[in-house]
């Protein structure tokens, strides 16, 4: 959790088209990438919040980009919702902030990219999903984002993290960190790295549909966690989505991979029992029918077949880069004790067999929906 510096964020606050007076903030518990304040000003006479995020310039090193993504997605969900007849906009898409000379975004004098967000009150995120009726929730409300960017004109959006589903390029670098082994620790994972290399025949099946033209790219989420959800305080229905960063072009299987990977299985994921971890299928069902419910109108036949089969590869892809960091010395994610990424590469390897198991029969549900 980032140190709270309250005179950097008065600064901050100052920045933006906001006409009250700062009260207080406080640093948000949930989300790990970027630093996010809640902060309350006092506004004709009234308390409203807004959100101030700091960007995470070591992931995103085009903040520019970012925002310029992010700004062409708020608004294009925002004219269309105006245009559906929907009420309360403000809670079912994010909107902007701009500073006071119209940029998207403020640079302090540190090299720091800070930006502004409405806050959605009486609203809720959740770490894990922890019934079927929230995995529908999750399906639901990433479904109807990718529904709503469909027919977002213009021009491709940014990559603003180039190749972050791209399976060979993943498997590549797993297999020179193999032959490199520079930390000796290839003999620790003996039975992981056999079972990753053996999987080798799923690493291109989506880029090879996509590469010639069966699998079209569109803009995707590609950050599909259920703590992006944001679920209504009251009725525990999907808001809006959230935490934008990495809305790229994509295909909609890497969003939809994600969700079962994180969705389907009740483990954390680092579980040291590996017994617990399993793809639990009235989740995948929910998950499923929430999904098909918001994005039926735009899916195409391709894309719905292979939906059971990219929860296996998007879990794979993830094992394998968690194996790549525990072989190179844990320089990409976090640790917290010793084997901490090969823990996580156990979990994702145990849920992909999971998967594998019952893909079939989690292909006949997509079928018959
Ligand atoms: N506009 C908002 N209104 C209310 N809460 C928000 C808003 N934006 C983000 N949050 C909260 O802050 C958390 C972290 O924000 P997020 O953009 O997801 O950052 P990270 O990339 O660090 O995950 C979210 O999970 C949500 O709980
Ligand atoms: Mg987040």
């Amino acid at each position: 959790m980032p140190i709270y510096q309250e005179q950097k964020l008065r600064d901050v606050s100052r920045q933006f088209q906001i006409y009250g007076e700062f009260m207080h903030a406080e640093p948000c518990k949930i989300g790990h990438i970027n630093e996010t304040y809640t902060a309350t000003y006092s506004q004709g006479g009234v308390l409203v919040r807004y959100i101030h995020q700091k960007i995470n310039t070591g992931v995103f090193k085009d903040p520019v980009a970012v925002m310029s993504n992010v700004m062409r997605v708020t608004q294009h969900l925002r004219a269309k919702l105006i245009a559906q007849g929907s009420e309360d906009v403000t809670r079912k898409a994010l909107t902007v902030i701009p500073t006071h000379s119209g940029k998207p975004f403020y640079m302090n004098g540190g090299g720091e990219a800070w930006r502004t967000f409405v806050f959605i009150e009486r609203a809720q995120t959740f770490e894990a999903v922890q019934t079927p009726a929230q995995a529908r929730e999750a399906g639901f409300a990433f479904g109807a984002f990718q529904n709503l960017l469909a027919d977002l004109p213009g021009e491709r959006l940014a990559d603003t993290i180039p190749d972050f589903h791209h399976t060979r390029k993943r498997f590549t670098t797993l297999q020179q960190a193999i032959e490199s082994d520079h930390c000796n620790r290839a003999k620790l994972a003996k039975k992981e790295i056999a079972f990753a290399l053996k999987q080798e025949p799923i690493v291109d099946v989506l880029l090879n549909a996509l590469a010639d033209g069966r699998l079209p790219e569109r803009a995707t989420h590609n950050d599909t966690k259920f703590n992006n959800v944001m679920l209504d305080a009251d009725s525990g229905k999907a808001l809006c989505v959230v935490d934008l960063d990495t809305v790229m072009p994509g295909l909609v299987l890497y969003d939809f991979g994600d969700m079962v990977r994180t969705t389907t299985s009740p483990t954390l994921e680092d579980e040291l029992d590996l017994s617990k971890v399993k793809m639990h299928f009235p989740m995948f069902e929910a998950l499923t029918r929430g999904y098909l419910e918001a994005a039926s109108g735009f899916l195409t036949s391709a894309e719905r077949s292979y939906l059971a089969f990219a929860g296996r590869l998007i879990t794979f892809t993830i094992g394998i880069r968690f194996l790549t960091d525990f072989l190179l010395g844990d320089t990409y994610f976090r640790v917290h004790r010793a084997a901490h990424n090969l823990d996580r590469c156990r979990t994702q390897f145990k849920l992909v067999e999971s998967i594998a198991r019952q893909e079939s029969a989690m292909q006949k549900l997509v079928d018959s929906i």
